[in-house]
């Protein structure tokens, strides 16, 4: 199948902590969707831990994002790799070089649009833990950004960090005059001496300073659609919890988050990761296999029907 009109749709698969899952997920809910039918490249864009070849099953490759980032290769379809699924490519994030690994603001600009003109259905990307400018900046331009956390307090903690330098740098992004981006910027230090401690305050200081960015304000939190992955759950209490971030999302930021789904704990994941083959390869039909599955078929609701190949069950 050939791109969509408005080229390939993109998810970044993010949520501040580090090993919560965010690459044992990308390469399952991957594989999922293109057995689907649809074409799907999938993005390392962890530059400094790069792994997701691994999940796949992948020796490392020797070209990768670290090239484009390096300026030694313009054209993102020299750096796609085979996988063992007929649909499903990736782009790994290989060799970086350890003095700069992170792409500078123009790049990544570039990378984007040139992600978007793959001739595929989708690109999925894994992001790096923390919310550095460039794990941010892919999470922003993303049709799609999945918040994905453990049931630990340090996790549910990193979580909301992500949320809040999403939301902040999201709504700076959507402003039109320089001097609301400024207090935006100022509203992002927690201790800034304007008081502006909540998104709420912030909302009211703009529509005082200037009432038409007040209304671009209130639209752009509103067109901005975070979703939540809870991974790892033991128990239904826990299953609970993604209700509970949606809630703080709606009541604190004003957003209208969606729980995308969760996957239980499984010590077959273990050993998938250790067999370097997809849980949902080694072992279709656990409960973990079948969560992922469901996350997948969420995931492709609005991209149409695929060109090849047969539907997702669950
Ligand atoms: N549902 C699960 N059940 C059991 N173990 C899991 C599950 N999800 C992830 N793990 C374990 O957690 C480990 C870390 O996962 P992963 O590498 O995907 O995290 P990450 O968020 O990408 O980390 P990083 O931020 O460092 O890139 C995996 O190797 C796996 O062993
Ligand atoms: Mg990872």
């Amino acid at each position: 199948m050939g791109p969509v009109p408005d080229g390939a749709r993109m998810i970044a698969i993010g949520g501040g902590k580090g090993g919560v899952g965010k690459t044992f997920l990308a390469a399952n809910v991957a594989v999922c969707i293109a057995r689907a039918g649809y074409e799907v490249v999938v993005v390392d864009g962890d530059l400094e831990g790069a792994n997701l070849h691994t999940c796949l099953g992948i020796p490392p490759p020797p070209r990768s994002l670290a090239d484009f980032v390096a300026n030694r290769e313009e054209d993102l379809v020299k750096l796609l790799v085979e996988t063992r699924e007929p649909n499903l490519r990736l782009i790994a994030a290989t060799h970086a070089n350890l003095a700069s690994a992170q792409p500078g603001h123009f790049q990544r600009v570039r990378l984007v649009s040139r992600l978007r003109q793959l001739p595929v259905d989708l690109v999925l990307i894994d992001l790096g833990a923390g919310t550095h400018p460039a794990v941010m900046d892919y999470f922003l331009v993303s049709d799609d950004g999945v918040i994905v956390f453990s049931p630990e307090p340090t996790s549910i903690e990193n979580a909301y960090a992500f949320l809040r330098a999403a939301f902040y740098r999201r709504m700076r992004l959507g402003m039109m005059t320089h001097s609301v981006r400024a207090l935006i910027t100022q509203a992002m230090d927690q201790h800034n001496e304007r008081g502006i401690r909540t998104p709420a305050d912030l909302l009211r200081e703009i529509e005082t300073l200037d009432p038409g960015e007040g209304v671009r304000f209130v639209s752009t939190v509103r067109s901005f659609r975070p979703r939540l992955l809870v991974n790892e759950v033991r128990t239904a209490e826990e299953i609970k919890l993604g209700f509970s971030v949606r809630s703080v999302c709606r009541s604190y930021f004003g957003l209208d988050a969606e729980y995308l789904g969760y996957v239980n704990h499984d010590p077959g994941v273990r050993r998938s990761v250790v067999a370097r083959r997809p849980l949902v390869d080694v072992q279709p039909d656990c409960d973990a296999s079948v969560y992922l599955q469901r996350v997948a078929h969420k995931l492709i609701q609005g991209l149409g029907a695929p060109g090849v190949g047969p539907e997702l069950s669950g």
